[in-house]
């Protein structure tokens, strides 16, 4: 069939959108409507280089909500017309990950930046034959897209796909950040550093565990609004501007957990916020960095680590299953203890996705999100 798709033909570069050819789900896959896809900052990574893509042309897009049209042969569980949403991480349940709840971390996530299906092959094609990737084995910047089974979840159909579709990433990875790699505890003072898309859930998951002190920094004054209309107890500028307050607040400690979400991470930022944390606490490295930045920490040598007992915690997805958590997080914001409505701050075209991409990047959103019928 022919579809229309956001593609990327070089890095750095702008999502060019076209007409595409795609191929009918082969086995285990499904072809499903895409109905809305938010526009997260890992997909600008890819457009920047920032995250180099192993094929190009590539269609990336992963925060994503759509319909069932048809299924492959050998697709279990799924029926034409199930609602899904899509997941960066695929969940084979065999490898060790899966089968030991850490299905974010499933072996298969290796293939997710090679651009094609798990068989090795192509679904998607320009109109003059050529193969175009998939980012995280997904590509959601299309009306139509093919799916293996394991990258999609089941969702009941009494949420509103455009409101849905956060949970597959931006939701997920932010509250998971603290909940999970973060372990943030009841009476917790926790630091989260830039409040987009993923850091502004990131103070949902604090709230939610019982946090005192939530405090965001971002420069952007709106994000600062919206941190504290979402659960922060008070926001500032910077890492640095934090710091009188957090010392205040925890006896010249530092913060219990400090959670690092800006949309890109450098190796300074990494550095500050080590040292925002106390003694035995947690800095979650949630955030992506440049490829190419150098594999150092200023100011963090053996002493630093060893003497003040800091755990440093990388997190992907934030450090939980989405066939566990993206149900898990629908059933809080039914029963009013998760925001979702309110995240989506602008909403968008196909056509208008570099304008989306624009907006994030001058701050302008929580969160922009693509809706298709529009
Ligand atoms: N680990 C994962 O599984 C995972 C998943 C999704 C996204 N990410 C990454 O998380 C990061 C955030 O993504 P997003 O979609 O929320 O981006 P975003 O652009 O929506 O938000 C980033 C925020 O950081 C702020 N910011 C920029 N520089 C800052 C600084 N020096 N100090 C404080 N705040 C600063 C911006 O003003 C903005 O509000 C990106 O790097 C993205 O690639 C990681
Ligand atoms: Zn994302
Ligand atoms: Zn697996």
């Amino acid at each position: 069939m022919r579809t229309r798709a956001a593609v990327l033909h070089e890095a750095p570069g702008k999502w060019s959108v076209e007409e595409v050819v795609l191929d009918k789900p082969q086995e285990g896959e499904i072809l499903v409507e895409m109905v809305a896809t938010g526009l997260c900052h890992s997909d600008d990574h890819i457009a920047t280089g920032d995250m180099p893509a192993a094929h190009l042309p590539i269609v990336a897009g992963h925060e994503g909500a759509g319909i069932v049209k048809e299924l492959g042969p050998g697709v279990t569980g799924l029926e034409v017309g199930d609602h899904v949403l899509t997941s960066f991480i695929p969940a084979c349940g065999q490898c060790r990950w899966c089968a030991c709840g850490m299905q974010n971390l499933c072996d298969r996530g290796a293939l997710i930046m090679l651009g094609h299906q798990l068989d090795g092959t192509f679904r998607m094609h320009t109109s003059d034959g050529r193969d175009i990737g998939t980012a995280g084995l997904l590509g959601t910047f299309a009306e139509f897209q093919v799916f293996d089974q394991q990258s999609v979840v089941k969702i009941e159909k009494d949420i509103p796909l455009e409101i849905a579709c956060l949970v597959a990433c931006g939701v997920q990875t932010g509250f998971g950040s603290a909940s999970e790699a973060g372990a943030v505890k009841p009476g917790d003072t926790v630091l989260v550093v830039g409040v987009g898309g993923i850091g502004i859930n990131a103070v949902q998951g604090a709230r939610a565990a019982g946090a005192a002190h939530i405090i965001a920094a971002d420069p952007v004054a709106q994000k600062k609004q919206w941190a504290l209309e979402f659960g922060a107890t008070e926001s500032h500028d910077s890492v640095s501007a934090s710091m009188e307050r957090i010392r205040h607040l925890t006896n010249g400690q530092g913060a219990d957990v400090v959670i690092l979400c800006p949309g890109v991470v450098t190796n300074d930022l990494l550095g500050e916020a080590y040292q925002a944390v106390r003694k035995a606490g947690t800095l979650v490295v949630t955030g992506i960095g440049r490829e190419s930045e150098e594999a150092i920490i200023p100011g963090l040598n053996a002493n630093a680590l060893a003497l003040p007992q800091k755990r440093i915690q990388g997190a992907l997805y934030g450090m939980k299953s989405p066939r566990e958590a993206m149900p898990m997080l629908l059933d809080l914001y039914r029963a009013g203890k998760l925001l979702l409505d309110d995240l989506v701050t602008a909403t968008y075209s196909l056509d208008q996705i570099n304008q989306g991409f624009e907006d994030m990047r001058n701050g302008r959103n929580i969160r922009g999100v693509i809706h298709f019928a529009q």
